[in-house]
């Protein structure tokens, strides 16, 4: 196991110079993700997850037998709620689309993570999240934000 402090050190590092002490966590409200990153991930996800998750990733695809869930609002945030985005992106690189999980890079899949961060409003920040486990493993989902 490598050392707490040092991860976070170095994801302070990354992520501009923002100090991250261990008491804190690094969580999707703190600018994970990149403007321009979620422009990218949006193509993709209108490609390849809106036809079931829908445009506003709201989820509820009728036709389905399992109607897919939403990817924002309460639901997807308390199921998420203290996990991190490395279980997210491995989630949604393993399983989605459904019927064809694999399909995606990890940094296609980091793009889209990004568009539907900012679907639901988290707010960006200067650095892209990064595709590389040992980052994504630090950030956590938090369901509400830390004072
Ligand atoms: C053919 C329909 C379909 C497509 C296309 C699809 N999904 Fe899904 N997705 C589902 C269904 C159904 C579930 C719930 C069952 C499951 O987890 O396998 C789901 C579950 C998920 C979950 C887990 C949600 C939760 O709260 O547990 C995520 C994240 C997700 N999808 C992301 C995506 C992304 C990103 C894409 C595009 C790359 C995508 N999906 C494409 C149908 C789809």
């Amino acid at each position: 196991m490598r050392p707490m402090g040092l991860c976070l050190l170095i994801v302070g590092m990354v992520w501009g110079g923002v100090v991250v002490s261990a008491q804190q966590r690094l969580t999707q409200w703190d600018g994970v993700y990149t403007i321009a990153q979620a422009k990218r991930g949006e193509p993709l996800f209108m490609d390849k997850c809106a036809y079931c998750h829908r445009d506003e990733a709201t989820g509820g695809q009728q036709i389905l037998i399992t109607p897919a869930p939403p990817l924002s609002g309460p639901g997807f945030s308390s199921h998420w709620n203290d996990r991190s985005l490395e279980q997210l992106l491995t989630t949604i690189v393993a399983t989605m689309p459904q019927w064809e999980g694999g399909t995606l890079s990890r940094q296609e899949a980091a793009d889209i993570l990004a568009f539907i961060l900012q679907d639901s409003s988290y707010p960006p920040g200067a650095v892209e999240l990064p595709p590389d486990t040992d980052m994504l493993e630090v950030i956590t989902f938090t369901d509400a934000k830390i004072p």
